[in-house]
């Protein structure tokens, strides 16, 4: 009898017990998402046209009388089945062919503009493919120009400041790059650097050192994409620091395999462009561990959406996903955020309005 009341009294008190512990895990969670979601944040790598939402697609077929292959936006978001760079690419270049009028540029970088807003995102800077459009018969003029007037409107409507980022085709020619750089130079006033996207494999940065030369001849900021595992990716990374010279590395989740690379990461201050939900759809893991890597040998490692229309998730989804895996700290989560500010491509009296503005809600947080 005293025995059975002892045990039922030890079980008694276990549950309690695992139910506070529950209860206090789920406060804990709900107080960091709320941290994250309300923390000021900055976005540097994300592809206008990965932000291209289903119900958009549908719109835009409609009003510019192109026949899809799905019926509904369901059937689209049913169809992202990608295993690896390649297989996302083909479904990202085969959505944008929507995209025809300079309002539906205007719109995609509107709507996006918005969603980033709604979660504290106060500053961006997109990149854009533009050899995906003009080799469409799209005018250089119609997408620049669309993209321009949103990035008025919602700096002026929103609030959200941003500098755009024209990006270069890697499985395209150099020529085809620098024929793109000659489109934009009329527009230099709205373009802050230029990128290397798309499929990566024996496309190296080497092919377009001529572009990137007459590009920062021309007050251009550099960065490339280093995607993660990439084959000769290693090669790839030491080119774009010393042939290239580029100022930040999209992605460069591989540094962390050569002591010497971080050391000279480190040493030059480039930041890198994480992209955590975006990895876990091509290489499977939200590389928490690899960032938690970056931030403590001091490397400037930002978190960033990517393509997030197709990788169903924005800022505030990247930040949730990579503390929620990590169990990344309010310290560690701040870091990454003013690395962001840090290494964001503004002049110095912005980037103290922007740090104070992080440290401001640090204090008020703490
Ligand atoms: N990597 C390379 N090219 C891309 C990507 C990416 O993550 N997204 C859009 N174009
Ligand atoms: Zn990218």
């Amino acid at each position: 009898m005293i025995h059975s009341t002892i045990v039922l009294a030890w079980k008694f008190w276990l549950s309690l017990t695992l139910k506070l512990k529950k209860h206090v895990y789920n406060t804990e969670a709900k107080q960091m998402k709320t941290f994250i979601e309300k923390m000021p944040k900055a976005e540097l790598h994300v592809h206008l046209e990965g932000t291209l939402e289903p119900e958009h697609i549908f719109a835009l077929a409609q009003r510019n009388g192109i026949d899809l292959e799905y019926k509904t936006p369901q059937d689209v978001i049913d169809a992202y089945d990608f295993v690896d760079l390649p297989s996302f690419l083909k479904i990202y270049y085969a959505a944008m062919n929507v995209l025809r009028e300079e309002r539906d540029f205007y719109e995609l970088a509107y709507q996006y503009f918005e969603k980033v807003a709604a979660e504290n995102v106060i500053y961006v800077e997109p990149f854009f493919d533009p050899q995906a459009h003009t080799s469409r018969g799209v005018e250089f003029s119609t997408i620049i120009d669309g993209i321009h007037r949103a990035q008025i409107d919602a700096e002026t409507n929103l609030g959200v400041k941003s500098n755009l980022i024209m990006c270069f085709l890697r499985d395209l020619s150099e020529a085809s790059a620098i024929e793109h750089l000659d489109m934009c130079l009329p527009y230099l006033d709205r373009i802050i650097g230029v990128g290397l996207d798309s499929d990566e494999k024996d496309n190296p940065p080497s092919k377009f050192s001529e572009v990137f030369r007459r590009a920062r001849e021309h007050g251009l900021k550099l960065t490339m994409h280093c995607d993660v595992n990439q084959k000769d990716i290693g090669e790839h990374m030491w080119e774009c620091l010393n042939d290239i010279r580029v100022d930040r590395i999209d992605h460069g989740v591989n540094s962390l395999e050569d002591d010497a690379m971080c050391d000279e990461i480190v040493k030059r201050g480039i930041g890198l462009t994480v992209c955590p939900v975006s990895n876990r759809f091509v290489v499977q893991s939200l590389t928490a561990n690899e960032i938690r890597s970056m931030l403590q040998k001091g490397m400037k490692a930002t978190v960033n959406s990517d393509d997030p229309a197709y990788f169903r998730a924005y800022m505030n989804e990247n930040f949730i996903a990579l503390q929620e895996e990590g169990d990344f700290t309010k310290e560690e989560i701040l870091q990454l955020s003013r690395n962001a500010f840090e290494v964001a491509w503004v002049d110095e009296p912005q980037r103290q309005v922007f740090l104070q503005a992080l440290d401001s809600y640090a204090a008020d947080a703490a």
